[in-house]
């Protein structure tokens, strides 16, 4: 175990302003708003009702337009770890799974580093659509979308989840606080479930250098589970 086996060996060359894979930056600003209505109620849903709502989902008309198709969540449903990121990229756009590009593959040997197989864990995203362009999103794009995935882990009840990135993480803290503030303490979902905020990795592929607290923010996640 150790932190050379998160290194992705083969980056492809990028134009200068291009993300990884089409995979967002996540500026500090996030968008204007597009006034979307609140959607119908998916707090009874099942699994199978839950994905095809959300297949189905024209909630955000532009999303709606602009995506291949929806990305709704990959992983095993009784998983101790659930990973909550924030929007798909381009490359996950098209093959309708989180974290698939570049940024994937590292979260996956981050994800080894701890003992942990993609498999094993549920990955989800705050945003079921990829925005155009990757775009920030719009506020009330996020909050129309956030109930499917607070049925995601009604459904799970997961034992930790760690939040992947600025955005995942003041959505679900419901805090403007930036990154660096939030990560490095133990916060609660509904009072119970630990949430444990780490770098996108995305954001470790451009800085190498912070992968050392984001092996970190995993020890402190697995500690979670593990408390001796
Ligand atoms: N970044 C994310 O936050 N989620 C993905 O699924 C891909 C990239």
């Amino acid at each position: 175990m150790g932190l050379q086996r998160w290194v992705l060996r083969e980056q492809p060359e990028l134009p200068p302003g291009s993300s990884p894979q089409g995979e967002r930056d996540w500026g500090e600003g996030e968008g204007g708003s597009a006034n979307i209505p609140a959607l119908p109620d998916v707090t009874t849903l099942d699994w199978d009702a839950l994905q095809q709502r959300v297949a189905q989902c024209q909630h955000c008309g532009e999303l709606a337009t602009t995506r291949t198709q929806t990305v709704f969540g990959v992983g095993n449903h009784q998983a101790e770890w659930m990973l909550i990121g924030e929007a798909p990229g381009g490359e996950e756009d098209q093959q309708g799974e989180p974290f698939v590009g570049p940024a994937g593959q590292l979260l996956n040997a981050m994800l080894a580093a701890v003992g942990l197989q993609r498999q094993q864990v549920y990955i989800a995203n705050v945003l079921k659509c990829r925005p155009p362009n990757n775009r920030d999103p719009h506020v009330d794009e996020v909050a129309a979308c956030l109930p499917y995935l607070h049925r995601q882990i009604a459904l799970i009840q997961p034992k930790i989840i760690l939040l992947v990135g600025r955005v995942a993480a003041q959505q679900m803290l419901g805090s403007d606080a930036n990154l660096g503030k939030l990560r490095g303490q133990v916060h609660h979902y509904h009072d119970r479930i630990p949430m444990v905020v780490t770098y996108h990795p995305a954001y470790l592929l451009r800085k190498p250098s912070e992968k050392r607290k984001s092996w970190d923010d995993l020890c402190l996640a697995r500690a979670q589970l593990d408390p001796s």
